[in-house]
């Protein structure tokens, strides 16, 4: 089974990320030839500011890497290396309706959070598809909130195979059941764009001053509490033992708990977690040659994949004989 995903370098990666999807991307590794890449082309759809990609895009890899990314089984690179996947994706918009762009909730949802409504962002599901089809994957695992895209590569995918003949590989979706949704510290959902986010690879001590921080409820010590509408609650069972969470939720119904005592085990455990990938981190960091040569490495696998692909649909729309 070929498995690919995609991140989006729009900022320094954070632990909503990590237990919502990079940990199970490298899960699957174990089984399953798998190709991941970081999507510096889709992060243009939000106009970031131009000194600033390249320098994420190696954060994210970095990441990766220091997080058990398997180097030589996984292909990993950035998408805009393979530069053959906005040639398809101009093969692929010729045959997508209109309608099935319009009616993408990602897009409505963007410009609404203040995004130009430029040209990238409306046809961003149609660069997606052709990601996931210029690789001829089967499996895609995203979060609930990727799911629409990946019914449009399908769709996309079915239209140019009636018009065209078999070229494509129809994708399934596999939704990461994550561990729901991770709070932020001010209890939305974490996410670069709101700022209240506790990055992976942060400073020890940052990472325990935000996890004090994290918004609680007012109410006294010796009052009962509900360990399901807390945050700091909902982050204890990322990192602790299913024993030690158990102990933690009689605790809140029993009243008498202070949230204090609860962040800071909440911030012993979440340190303990990263504690292992920190010193690679910090090895990458200074041997940028080193993931560069990874990227560059991962690229050619990928180049030679979506070269094929890329091919066989040029013949088949008649560009080529
Ligand atoms: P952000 O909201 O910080 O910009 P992205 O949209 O780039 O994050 O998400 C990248 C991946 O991480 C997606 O697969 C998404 O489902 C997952 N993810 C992001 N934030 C969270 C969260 N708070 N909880 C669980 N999963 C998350
Ligand atoms: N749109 C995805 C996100 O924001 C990133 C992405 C780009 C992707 N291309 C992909 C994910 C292809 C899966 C497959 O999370």
């Amino acid at each position: 089974m070929r498995v690919l995903s995609g991140i989006q370098p729009s900022g320094k990666l954070h632990i909503g990320n990590f237990f919502g999807a990079m940990r199970q991307h490298l899960q699957l590794q174990a089984e399953h030839k798998c190709f991941y890449f970081i999507a510096d082309y889709h992060a243009l759809t939000s106009n970031p500011v131009p000194d600033d990609v390249a320098g994420l895009t190696l954060g994210v890899a970095m990441d990766y890497i220091a997080l058990g990314l398997d180097i030589e089984k996984t292909i990993f690179w950035r998408q805009s290396d393979v530069p053959e996947v906005t040639e398809l994706t101009w093969l692929l918009s010729c045959v997508t309706p209109m309608g099935l762009l319009q009616r993408c909730t990602s897009y409505k949802d963007k410009v609404a959070q203040g995004l130009s409504p430029n040209h990238g962002l409306f046809a961003y599901p149609v660069l997606q598809a052709a990601d996931i089809l210029i690789y001829r994957s089967d499996l895609v695992p995203v979060g609930a909130d990727q799911k629409q895209h990946i019914e449009v590569t399908r769709d996309i995918a079915i239209r140019f195979n009636n018009v065209y003949g078999e070229i494509f590989t129809v994708p399934r979706e596999h939704i990461i059941e994550s561990v729901a949704i991770v709070p932020g510290i001010d209890g939305r959902k974490m996410s670069k764009s709101y700022g209240n986010t506790i990055e992976i690879f942060e400073p020890e001590a940052s990472v325990r001053k935000k996890i004090m921080k994290v918004v609680t409820d007012s109410l006294p010590v010796e009052e009962p509490k509900d360990p399901d509408k807390c945050s700091v609650f909902a982050l204890l069972k990322l990192v602790a033992s299913s024993d030690e969470l158990c102990e933690w939720e009689n605790k809140y119904r029993a009243g008498g708990l202070g949230y204090g005592q609860a962040k800071k085990r909440l911030a012993e455990l979440m340190i303990d977690y990263f504690k292992p990938y920190r010193q690679k981190r910090a090895e990458l960091e200074n041997n940028m040659d080193y993931v560069k040569e990874v990227l560059a490495n991962g690229a050619e696998r990928a180049k030679s994949v979506a070269g094929e692909t890329l091919e066989k649909a040029r013949q088949a729309v008649g560009l080529r004989r």
